[in-house]
């Protein structure tokens, strides 16, 4: 493994004597992403932070897949032409999404093969929220107004994490979730200004889908070991805690002004602090989820697996086109 680094060192031209200390290219990297420079896909790097990042965008990256899933559900029966449009547009940037990142994940050396049978076997992780099932119409606005809205705390820092292709992926899909944000926004103002019945189903919606996105953010931080580590080498900006907690006090207001109720006996405003105290989630839950025992999981997966064995021969296709293309330029 040292050699290895040390061969990638020279490749990338950065200026370092043959017999370097692993020290002194540590030292080197840390001081780089202290001053906020941005590491490209060439530098030396630490294997733990290459291997922390295959994880953490790859696992973003199966998110934005897989979390087409639950609104692809709802693409044909949306009310009308309008809301088709946009849902379909919203589910085709995901997509985008997922391609960006995976794209960033292969500038690490993981192949989108190996990370896709990572993901079909159980092996590696997406967002959590993706296990619950969507029931109604209502579900399309909180699954944009929350999730999404979610999605952007989260990755709104991550536009000045510490490794370039991730952070530029970012910027991208961050104007994207911002509409996202809106959409989901806008369904749940017609929800919410239509029917008592519509409006009971825009407040189901909230019920169900509060605490599941207060978890996306992930354990609290006493329980999340990587995140000290992930902080100083700015793959994180900032830590769960922090983030749920601007994702509560963004999202109050909010609900309050579609007159709806946060499923929350806790939650109150906390002058001292400035934001809102709110009660504790049920981690049980989470845990349960992140072992695979999420309400639709098997569902998740099989609908993956499905599209990866049907998408098969275009794979095989494109490698035996691009081989008949090599023959013919070397012919010529
Ligand atoms: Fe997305
Ligand atoms: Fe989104």
């Amino acid at each position: 493994m040292y050699t290895t680094d040390l061969s990638r060192v020279g490749k990338s031209g950065l200026e370092a004597p043959a017999r370097v200390e692993p020290a002194a290219l540590l030292e080197k990297f840390e001081a780089r992403v202290a001053a906020d420079d941005f590491i490209e896909p060439k530098d030396w790097m630490p294997e733990a932070y290459r291997r922390t990042l295959i994880r953490q965008i790859s696992q973003h990256a199966h998110s934005e897949i897989v979390g087409m899933l639950p609104e692809g559900n709802w693409i044909s029966r949306a009310p009308s032409l309008r809301r088709k449009a946009v849902l379909l547009a919203k589910v085709q940037d995901e997509a985008g999404h997922g391609l960006y990142l995976y794209c960033a994940a292969e500038t690490l050396g993981a192949s989108r093969d190996e990370m896709t049978e990572a993901l079909l076997a159980g092996r590696a992780k997406y967002s959590t929220i993706f296990n619950y099932p969507t029931l109604t119409w209502a579900d399309m606005g909180a699954i944009g107004w929350l999730v999404d809205g979610a999605a952007i705390m989260n990755q709104v820092p991550l536009q000045r994490t510490s490794y370039g292709p991730y952070a530029r992926a970012m910027v991208r899909i961050c104007k994207e979730e911002s509409f996202h944000q809106r959409q989901g926004y806008e369904i749940m103002m017609a929800m919410c200004a239509g029917s008592p019945a519509q409006k009971r189903m825009a407040q189901d919606a909230l019920d169900r889908w509060w605490a599941p996105a207060l978890m996306m953010f992930g354990p609290p931080d006493e329980n999340s070991p990587n995140t000290a580590q992930s902080i100083r080498w700015r793959i994180k900006r900032e830590t769960n805690d922090e983030l749920r907690q601007r994702f509560v006090d963004a999202t109050v207001p909010q609900a309050q002004a579609l007159g709806l109720t946060i499923p929350d006996p806790d939650l109150r405003w906390n002058e001292a602090k400035g934001g809102y105290d709110f009660g504790a989630l049920d981690w049980e839950e989470f845990y349960a989820v992140v072992r695979g025992e999420g309400q639709v999981a098997k569902e998740r997966m099989e609908a993956r697996r499905k599209a990866w064995e049907d998408g098969a021969w275009v794979r095989d296709a494109a490698i035996a086109h691009s081989a008949k293309r090599a023959k013919a330029a070397e012919a010529a």
